[in-house]
């Protein structure tokens, strides 16, 4: 697989690699095409990078060519607490001159299926088609410490070859549905990094990145881009079991 494996000090060390990353190869695709689709996650290490993303790039990244989706919403309304884009919209949105109309939110408050449907049919008219499939050209994914990435869960591997572009995911613990991309539009971005920190996901991280043999178990072992190029952003802590 091709992947790359980048390790870090801490999480704010993490959002400073990748941001060098992100603002030269935007500044690569937009020589080529109008605008550039990015997908991001929601959790608690996205905001790292948001937090960075406010106090060193305010000013320098062409904002009104970014289009902002998300990768998985959890069924809540935009201002709960839990909203994925309730926590970009405080994080980052509302600090930066991003038009309001390149900001695609999941309607966490409508009825999940419909929702799932909808966006999934928005994806679909918004974005270039690589083999059938919606194309990303940026997707920042996180990990949970069971395996998950973006609302596919270990006990919802289907999800992964679902033929719909957006499913609606079930937390397994809380039960809580969140509408999430499906695996087969996730590996056609030309650009996937996960972003994981802590030791509490170093075990995990091993599993997956050393490809061992039960990794097939978990959901992130399954995001293999068709074409693009896979990166893993890791703290120290995340990397401690690496091979
Ligand atoms: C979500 C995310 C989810 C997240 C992982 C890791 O809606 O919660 O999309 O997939 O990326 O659970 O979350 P943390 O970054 O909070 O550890």
């Amino acid at each position: 697989m091709n992947q790359k494996i980048r390790i870090f000090k801490d999480g704010p060390q993490i959002a400073a690699a990748f941001t060098e990353v992100f603002a030269k190869k935007i500044e690569l695709i937009v020589e080529e095409q109008p605008d550039v689709k990015v997908a991001i996650s929601g959790g608690s290490t996205p905001r790292i990078w948001f937090n960075y993303l406010v106090n060193h790039f305010k000013d320098k990244l062409p904002w009104s060519k970014l289009h902002f989706y998300w990768v998985d919403e959890r069924c809540v309304p935009p201002d709960d607490e839990q909203s994925n884009y309730g926590m970009t919209y405080t994080h980052l949105l509302h600090q930066i001159e991003i038009p309001e109309e390149n900001v695609h939110r999941v309607r966490g408050e409508d009825d999940p299926e419909t929702e799932a449907e909808r966006y999934g049919q928005l994806i679909k008219q918004n974005l270039p088609d690589r083999q059938g499939w919606p194309k990303f050209d940026v997707i920042i994914l996180g990990m949970g410490d069971d395996g998950h990435t973006a609302s596919i869960f270990p006990d919802q591997l289907p999800l992964l070859e679902s033929e719909k572009v957006c499913a609606v995911g079930v937390h397994p613990d809380s039960g809580q549905k969140r509408i999430t991309l499906t695996g087969k539009v996730i590996n056609q971005a030309d650009w996937i990094a996960f972003m994981v920190t802590g030791q509490g996901k170093s075990e995990m991280v091993a599993k997956i990145v050393n490809q061992e043999p039960d990794s097939v178990k978990y959901p992130a072992r399954h995001i293999v881009p068709e074409h693009g190029f896979l990166e893993w952003y890791l703290d120290e802590a995340a990397a401690t079991k690496l091979n």
